[in-house]
Order: C-alpha cells, then sequence, then structure tokens
C-alpha cells in the first residue's frame, strides 16, 4: 500500500475513493468493491447523504475478515450549517453515527463558507437564496480541534481554502491542519496552492481528479480525460488517460480521489504504480493548465469566506 505522511505522523494511503453522488446501495457496493481491489482509504462528507452506505461496506468487510478497521483511512467532512463551535463535536458524532464507526480518521471543514444553522443542508430564504452565515472557520477549527481532543477523530484537515484562510487557521492552531482537499487536476493543477501547503507541512488531497467527466457543472466545458495531449502520453505508456492524470497529481505528491461505481475503473484507477512519467510528460501536462473550476459554489461568491475571490 503506497501512503503518504501527514504531519501527525500518520499514513495516509494514495489513492482514496470518493462517494461524492454514490447512494443507497451503489456506495456500499462502491466500497465493498474498492476494499477488494485493495483500495483502503475512503472519502466522504455529511452532505453527500450516503454516510450510511460507505459506514456499511466498511463494515461488511471487517466482518468478513477482509480487513481490520485499523487498516481503512476513512474521511468525512463537517457540513456548512454546521460551522458554529459549540456544533462541531456533535456534527461530527452524528457522522460516526450514521456511518455506524466508532472514530474518524481524518475530518474535514468542508467549506470555509458557513451557512445558517439549520436542519437543511441548503438553507433557504423565500425568494431561494441561500442564507449564508458570519461564521468565522477560524471558530470552527477550534471545534475540530476538541473531536480530536474527544477522540472522534485522529486527524483533522480543511477542505476548499485558499492560501489567506489557511494562514488564518495556522495562526490559532494548537493541532496544524494535516489536509486541505481542493478541486485538482490538470485543467486547474493548483501548483501554487500545493507549494503553498507543501512549504507548511499540508498534504493536498486532490478531489475531481479526472475533471467530474459526467458532472453537469462540465456538460460545456472541455475533459481533460479527452485531451487530444493525454490521450497522446496514454498511448505511450500503454495506460489510459484516467491513470495518467492520477499518477500525475501523485508526482506532484498530491492524494487523488478518484470517484468510480464501476468495478473494471476502479481496478483501472488504483493500476497506477507500475510506470513514472519523464519529467517532460509532467511539464507537457502541467502546460495544460487552463483554470477550469468544477466546484465553483458560485452561491457563495462575494460572501467574506469565499474562497475563489483571490487568485489561489
Ligand atoms: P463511473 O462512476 O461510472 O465510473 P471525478 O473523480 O473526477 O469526480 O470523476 C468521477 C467520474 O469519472 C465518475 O462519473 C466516473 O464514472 C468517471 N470515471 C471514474 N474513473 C474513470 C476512468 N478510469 N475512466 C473514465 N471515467 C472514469
Amino acid at each position: 500500500m503506497t501512503t503518504v505522511k501527514l504531519n501527525d505522523n500518520r499514513d495516509f494511503p494514495v489513492p482514496g475513493v470518493g462517494t461524492l453522488f454514490a447512494k443507497s446501495d451503489e456506495g456500499e457496493q462502491l466500497v465493498k468493491d474498492a476494499i477488494d481491489i485493495g483500495y483502503r482509504h475512503f472519502d466522504t462528507a455529511a452532505v453527500y447523504q450516503n454516510e450510511k452506505e460507505v459506514g456499511a461496506g466498511i463494515k461488511a468487510k471487517i466482518a468478513e475478515g477482509v480487513v481490520k478497521r485499523e487498516d481503512i483511512f476513512l474521511t468525512s467532512k463537517l457540513w456548512n450549517t454546521k460551522h458554529k463551535r459549540e456544533l462541531v463535536v456533535d456534527a461530527c458524532k452524528k457522522t460516526l453515527s450514521d456511518l455506524g464507526l466508532e472514530y474518524l480518521d481524518l475530518y474535514l471543514i468542508h467549506w470555509p463558507l458557513a451557512f445558517k444553522d439549520s436542519a437543511e443542508l441548503w438553507p433557504k430564504d423565500s425568494n431561494g437564496k441561500l442564507l449564508l452565515a458570519n461564521d468565522d472557520y477560524v471558530e470552527t477549527w477550534k471545534g475540530m480541534e476538541e473531536c480530536v481532543k474527544l477522540g472522534l477523530t485522529k486527524s483533522i484537515g480543511i477542505s476548499n481554502f485558499n492560501t489567506q484562510q489557511i494562514k488564518r487557521v495556522l495562526d490559532v492552531a494548537t493541532i496544524k491542519p494535516a489536509v486541505n482537499q481542493i478541486e485538482c487536476h490538470p485543467y486547474l493543477n493548483q501548483s501554487k496552492l500545493i507549494a503553498f501547503c507543501k512549504e507548511r507541512g499540508i498534504v493536498v488531497t486532490a478531489y475531481s481528479p479526472l475533471g467530474s467527466p459526467n458532472s453537469i457543472a462540465m456538460a460545456d466545458t472541455p475533459a481533460p480525460l479527452k485531451d487530444p495531449k493525454l490521450q497522446e502520453i496514454a498511448k505511450k505508456y500503454k495506460k489510459s488517460a484516467a491513470q495518467i492524470i492520477l499518477r500525475y497529481l501523485i508526482q506532484h505528491g498530491t492524494v487523488p480521489i478518484p470517484k468510480s461505481s464501476n468495478k473494471n475503473r476502479l481496478k483501472e484507477n488504483f493500476d497506477i504504480f507500475d510506470f513514472e512519467l519523464s519529467p517532460a510528460d509532467v511539464a507537457a501536462i502541467d502546460a495544460l493548465d487552463r483554470n477550469v473550476r468544477i466546484c465553483g459554489f458560485t452561491d457563495g461568491k462575494g460572501d467574506k469566506n469565499y474562497p475563489f475571490d483571490i487568485e489561489y
């Protein structure tokens, strides 16, 4: 199992499996298939509404004796409605109860953006406008640290944070964020943000690593998987474009979490350790960068906590 070290000395398996849009039976089957293939790292979130299925998949494989809980690295995320410091521990406990597990390996603040505390995931006013809140993620971070102290999670981190936001967290942190999970693929290669995180000992998890080819947001956008240069490189290495992208992200030190509900594609996405891209090919893929952002969260634009109003 290939791993990278987190700043709290824990091993973070590479690659992981993303589970967004995997619900009901699909989520459980995906996790079971992935464990059989050899994956040990899973990524979910309260907002994905599939924690029960992800937990069920892990528990089924523990019951079968295929893995032990400590073999699995499980990440989940605090949703934006629970940013008030006093809500964080209970939100984490709810996640654990939905998963049916005793602890998380990594708990992330999903977005720096805060929503009004609500039973709804997407609280809106009578005009359908999203209800953002002023809560400062620096206070949220203190709640995250309490989750570690209570043994609810081993590590904590952030997601979708820009450099200014990371600096503010580092200024108050008694436990440093282990990870920043960000959108990262050849069309948004995040080289500057990755370098910034690396200098501070924060590992980058790459979400939407394949450019989320089937998402609605990508319908009118060029897809990295179809990029002619990537296709050409894929041919040369006798690998698929997806494998080239994952290998590229790993060679840049990130931990990609491709999602697939298809066992063959799960296998394909794991079969990436028998080749290495040459520096020239890495540079050729670097040159494809074109600021294509799939998860732009435009509803939050202009908010003081919005992460994408500055370059990185
Ligand atoms: P499927 O679940 O049918 O395999 P991302 O992780 O960037 O968000 O991309 C996930 C999307 O990419 C899913 O829709 C998934 O579809 C598809 N996908 C996953 N692995 C591959 C692959 N190796 N080749 C092509 N498409 C893939």
